[in-house]
């Protein structure tokens, strides 16, 4: 197995390529901002990284809705993926290749890639019987549909029949070099919980599926038979191959591969578990490609406790969202206020509670409150304090010291509130410090340098905190170090995505005395309810 990418300065992150079957909703936007979040850090980190992201526009489901819409099926894409492209550069996504199942480059790698698997002799042709979700595109065994033969995740949508000759993938092939896969690398599939999932369902045998349709035009042919459409899934899978090719070169697997493979997270939610943790690695196995590195299904959004989606139509519009109560709150409220991995509920009252306590009152009016007392009492200066004095038993500089590390690994491990968490209590910790200390008795008194002092370490824990929240709130961060007298913009690359510079502002003690310090201005303004 290749382990080579844990080592390599490169970084790639995938989201899942999203089905066009209508504009995005918040659910799709939960995962894109999660994953805009971890590709954020890694670069804050100096890693070289690709975000991929993309829509998969093949299949019965869009060829239906595109017909119902009385668009051609390659209209109807091209109008839903500028949709999700819109959206994705409202929410601040800043992703690096937008991966289209319908273009032609991805036409030459799902040829080459299923010739590949061919040739390996793990394609074959079989009949196919079952009762099929067209909304999964997925078929569904009879135990685990509802009843009238609806599937549980939409409870609205009958299954269908099939019983049609198919090409086959021989995964069962592969049910003990995935089982072996699983036990060397116990972090493969995250979080535990969807880990077990797999390996109880690898454990009841696996059975080979089907890769190929019939009856069915908006896909590519099958190479070998072209009366056949190659499956969905199986075309939609090698769109993350195809997002790794140069603008410019030659559409080969080779080219593809060089770079960025193997991939290093696959964001995915968990719903979609399958496809990514078992049929995905069989298929590269077969075509002698190392798997990826990691997967992780996070869990759903549910409006009412159910899951929201297009196909029950009971979503929450982003844009709507975005539009009025502005990019950072929305990504700081999910990220934060839903364990990630977990199930979490929307509801605008509590996120409106939220990101109002924690952006406007804790950070935001604690940066503006200390700035207006440095002017005041030290001029438009970082105050001059002989920061290697400061003690490391400082209560700011005691929580601020280990804080990146914290912080490091919780992004790693993707528990994003967990990183939030920790970040907070240093934040919180200064609006303490700060009523405890009561630097405008110290000024009364004429204790300059004790008023320096205090208003110093509370600037640093504010700039510390900007820095590590920046992957979730990039506009607020670049606001907070501005105005610490930073000319640094955490939404531009060149800017941020640099070691040595992590190395520097990822520890407590970095604000340099005597910086000019910008004009006060609040970071955040408070949300009413719309
Ligand atoms: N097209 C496939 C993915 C192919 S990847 C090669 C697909 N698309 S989807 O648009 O239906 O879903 C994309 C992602 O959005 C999935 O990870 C799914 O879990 C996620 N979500 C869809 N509804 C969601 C919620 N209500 N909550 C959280 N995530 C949700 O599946």
């Amino acid at each position: 197995m290749n382990h080579s990418a844990t080592n390599r300065n490169t970084f790639t992150i995938t989201t899942p390529l999203y089905y066009v079957n209508d504009l995005p909703h918040i659910g799709s936007a939960y995962t894109t901002m999660a994953a805009d979040a971890i590709a954020r850090f890694e670069r804050l980190r100096g890693k070289s990284v690709l975000l991929i992201t993309g829509t998969d526009e093949h299949g019965q489901k869009i060829q239906r809705t595109a017909e119902s819409n009385g668009l051609e099926p390659q209209a109807h894409c091209d109008k839903v993926a500028a949709g999700f492209d819109t959206l994705w550069h409202k929410l601040n996504i800043q992703y690096d290749r937008f991966s289209r199942t319908t273009s032609p480059r991805h036409a030459a790698i799902v040829k080459e890639f299923f010739l590949r698997v061919w040739d390996k002799g793990d394609i074959y042709l079989g009949q196919q019987k079952g009762w099929y979700c067209v909304s999964c595109e997925e078929f569904k065994e009879e135990r685990d549909l509802l009843e009238g033969h609806r599937c549980s995740l939409h409870p609205n949508k009958e299954a269908e029949w099939r019983d049609e000759q198919n090409y086959f993938f021989a995964l069962s092939k592969y049910q003990s070099q995935l089982e072996a896969l699983f036990q060397e690398r116990p972090d493969f599939i995250q979080p535990a919980s969807r880990r077990n999932e797999v390996l109880n369902f690898v454990g009841q045998g696996l059975q080979d599926f089907s890769i190929s349709r019939v009856n069915l035009d908006w896909g590519f042919p099958v190479p070998v038979d072209p009366n056949h459409t190659i499956y969905v899934w199986f075309d939609a899978l090698l769109g993350y191959v195809t997002a790794l090719l140069d603008p410019d070169s030659e559409p080969t697997l080779e080219n593809a591969l060089k770079k960025w493979w193997p991939i290093n997270l696959h964001l995915i939610g968990k719903d979609i578990l399958r496809f990514h943790a078992v049929y995905w690695p069989a298929m590269l196995m077969s075509a002698g490609i190392p798997v990826p590195h990691r997967i992780f299904g996070h869990g759903f959004l549910t409006k009412d406790g159910q899951k929201m989606g297009k196909s029950l139509g009971n979503t929450v519009d982003p844009v709507e969202l975005v539009d009025r109560y502005g990019t950072d709150a929305i990504r700081y409220y999910f990220l934060k206020e839903i364990e990630f991995g977990k199930d979490g509920d929307f509801n605008e009252t509590r996120f409106i509670d939220i990101v109002n306590a924690d952006l406007a009152n804790d950070l935001g009016n604690l940066l503006n409150r200390t700035l207006r007392m440095v002017q005041k009492y030290c001029g438009a200066l970082v105050p001059d304090v002989e920061i290697q004095n400061i003690p490391s038993d400082h209560p700011l500089k005691e929580i601020g010291l280990g804080l990146s590390d914290r912080v490091a690994k919780a992004y790693s491990s993707l528990a994003f509130s967990e990183a939030c968490k920790e970040i907070f209590t240093l934040v919180r910790a200064s609006n303490k410090f700060i009523d405890d200390s009561a630097p405008w008795s110290l000024y009364k008194q004429g204790n300059l340098p004790a008023v320096g002092l205090v208003l110093y370490t509370v600037l640093e824990s504010v700039r510390l905190s900007a820095y590590l929240l920046s992957p979730i709130i990039p506009n607020i961060s670049t606001d907070i170090y501005q105005q610490l007298g930073f000319a640094i913009d955490f939404n531009e690359k060149t800017h941020i995505n640099d070691r040595a510079m992590y190395n520097t502002h990822a520890n407590w003690g970095t604000l340099r005395v005597h910086q000019q310090l910008g004009q006060p201005k609040p970071v955040f303004a408070r949300l009413e309810q719309g």
